[in-house]
C-alpha cells in the first residue's frame, strides 16, 4: 500500500488545468459503441481503472478496441456479434460497470460470470438484478443474488414498466439497456432527478426513447449506429480544485472545458450558496451535454444546509464540499445522503473519521453529517479507506492545514484521476 505526505498550506494555487473526461460518460461511450455496429472514435476518454474495466467487459466478448492516450477507437460489429467470454470478468472497484453491465449481460444469448474487488463485492446488486429478474433475467450470485460475484445466463427479457425503488443513474441505465436488447417497450419511473448522460447519448447512437417528466421509455431491438465522442471534463474531479481554490488563501484558478450537465452541477450550486466566488461560461455542447470554463477564487464561505433535490445532483462531490465546510463560518448541515454509506466504501464514516483526525468539528448522522466550520486544521495521517474521492479530499485538506498529511493507500486515485497529483502540483 503506497502514501504520500503533501507539505503543508501553499502559497495560493493559480492557473488552469483541464481535468480528464467524465467517468459516466466514458463508460456509456464504451458500452454504446461496443454494441453499435461500425468504428467509433473517443476522444478524451478517461483512463482511470474503473472505465478499463468496462472496456475489458467488451473485449472480453470479442470487440476489438485500440488504445492511443485519451483515444479510443471501438470496432464494434451489433449485439449478434459479441461472443461468450471464456473467463469471468472482473469489474474490479467499479460500480458503474457493475450496474449498467449487469443490464447488457442479463440479455446477452450467452453464460458470464462476473466479480470484483472487495469494496465492490460489498456493494448492493439488488437494486439492479431484482427488476431484471422482473423482465426474465436468470442471474444467479452471492445472498440471493444480492452481492457480486453474479452469473448470467442470459435470455431473452421482456420489456415492462418500472417504477425505481432508488434513486440512481446506475440502476435507469441499466434498465434501460436491459430494455433496449428485450422484446417490447421498457419504461423507467424514476424516484427523483438523477444524472440523464443515457438518455442524452443513446439518440446519438441512433436509438430512439422517449422522455416525459421523470418517465423514460425505450423500445427493444434497436440497433445502435457507430459514433464519434469527444468526452467533457468531469465535474467530479474538477470539484477538488473547485474547493481548492475556493478554501486557499490567494488562488485564482480555471478549470477549462468542464462537463456542465444540470443533473451534475450540484457543486457550483452548492459553493454558490456558500457564498464563494464562482463563476462558469457555457462555451460549447457536446451533443447534448454543455460544457463550459469554471473559474474559482479565494473565498469566504458560509455554511449551509444541502439535503433534498440536490443531494443526487452532488451526490459524489460531498467528501470535497465537507472539507469546503471545515472552512466556512457558521454550520453546514449534510442530510438526504444515506446513500453515501454504500458507495465505495461508507463515505459518511470515512470523511468523519478523518476530517476528526485533522482537528475538525465533525459528527456523522445516519444519512449525512454535521460540520461546524471555521476550526484550523491540524495535519495528520489519513487513511483513503481506497476510496479515490476520499484520497483527493485528503490531499486538498493538505492545501489548508497546519501540518503535513499523509495519506495513507494513494493508489486508489487512479480510478478515476490518474494525473491528479501532476494537476495538484502545476497549480500550487
Ligand atoms: C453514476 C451514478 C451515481 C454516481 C456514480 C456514477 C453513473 O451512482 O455516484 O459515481 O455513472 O451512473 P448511483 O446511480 O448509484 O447513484
Amino acid at each position: 500500500m503506497s502514501e504520500v505526505t503533501l507539505e503543508s498550506k501553499t502559497k495560493g494555487l493559480s492557473g488552469e488545468v483541464r481535468v480528464p473526461g467524465d467517468k459516466s460518460i466514458s463508460h456509456r461511450a464504451v458500452i454504446f459503441s461496443s454494441l453499435a455496429e461500425g468504428t467509433s472514435t473517443i476522444t478524451n476518454f478517461l483512463t482511470g481503472e474503473d472505465c478499463f474495466r468496462t472496456v475489458e467487459a467488451f473485449r472480453q466478448m470479442g470487440v476489438n478496441i485500440e488504445e492511443e492516450g485519451s483515444t479510443l477507437k471501438i470496432h464494434g460489429q451489433g449485439v449478434q456479434k459479441l461472443t461468450a467470454p471464456t473467463q469471468p470478468i472482473n469489474f474490479g472497484n467499479s460500480g458503474t460497470t457493475a450496474r449498467l453491465m449487469s443490464g447488457v449481460l442479463s440479455a446477452l444469448p450467452f453464460f458470464t460470470t462476473a466479480y470484483g474487488d472487495e469494496s465492490l463485492s460489498k456493494r448492493p446488486m439488488d437494486r439492479v438484478v431484482l427488476p431484471l429478474k422482473e423482465m426474465g433475467a436468470v442471474i444467479h450470485g452471492r445472498n440471493s443474488s444480492s452481492f457480486l460475484p453474479l452469473a448470467f445466463s442470459g435470455t431473452t427479457l421482456r420489456g415492462m414498466r418500472h417504477e425505481l425503488k432508488v434513486r440512481s443513474a446506475q440502476v435507469k441505465s441499466a434498465l434501460l439497456l436491459a430494455g433496449l436488447l428485450s422484446e417490447g417497450d421498457t419504461t423507467v419511473v424514476e424516484k427523483g432527478v438523477t444524472r440523464d448522460h443515457t438518455e442524452k447519448l443513446l439518440p446519438q447512437y441512433g436509438v430512439d426513447l422517449e422522455v416525459k417528466g421523470s418517465e423514460i421509455t425505450i423500445s427493444g431491438g434497436q440497433a445502435l449506429s457507430a459514433s464519434d465522442l469527444q468526452v467533457p471534463g468531469d465535474i467530479s474531479s474538477a470539484a477538488f480544485f473547485m474547493v481548492a481554490a475556493a478554501i486557499t488563501p490567494g488562488s485564482e484558478v480555471t478549470i477549462r472545458d468542464v462537463g456542465l450537465n444540470e443533473t451534475r452541477n450540484g457543486i457550483v450550486t452548492a459553493l454558490e450558496r456558500m457564498g464563494a466566488s464562482i463563476d462558469y461560461d457555457i462555451h460549447t455542447y457536446i451533443g447534448d451535454e454543455p460544457v463550459g470554463d469554471v473559474r474559482v477564487s479565494t473565498s469566504t464561505l458560509e455554511g449551509v444546509t444541502i439535503e433534498g433535490e440536490l443531494i443526487a445532483n452532488l451526490i459524489d462531490e460531498i467528501p470535497i464540499l465537507a472539507l469546503a465546510a471545515t472552512q466556512a463560518e457558521g454550520e453546514t448541515v449534510i442530510k438526504d445522503a444515506e446513500e453515501l454509506r454504500v458507495k465505495e466504501t461508507d463515505r459518511i464514516y470515512a470523511v468523519v473519521e478523518n476530517l476528526k483526525r485533522l482537528g475538525a468539528d465533525i459528527e456523522a448522522r445516519d444519512d449525512g453529517m454535521v460540520i461546524k466550520g471555521g476550526r484550523a486544521l491540524n495535519g495528520g495521517v489519513l487513511d483513503s479507506f481506497g476510496d479515490h474521492r476520499i484520497g483527493m479530499m485528503a490531499a486538498i485538506a493538505s492545501l489548508v492545514t497546519e501540518g503535513p498529511v499523509t495519506i495513507l493507500d494513494k493508489e486508489c486515485i487512479n480510478i478515476s484521476y490518474p494525473p491528479f497529483f501532476e494537476h495538484l502540483d502545476q497549480l500550487r
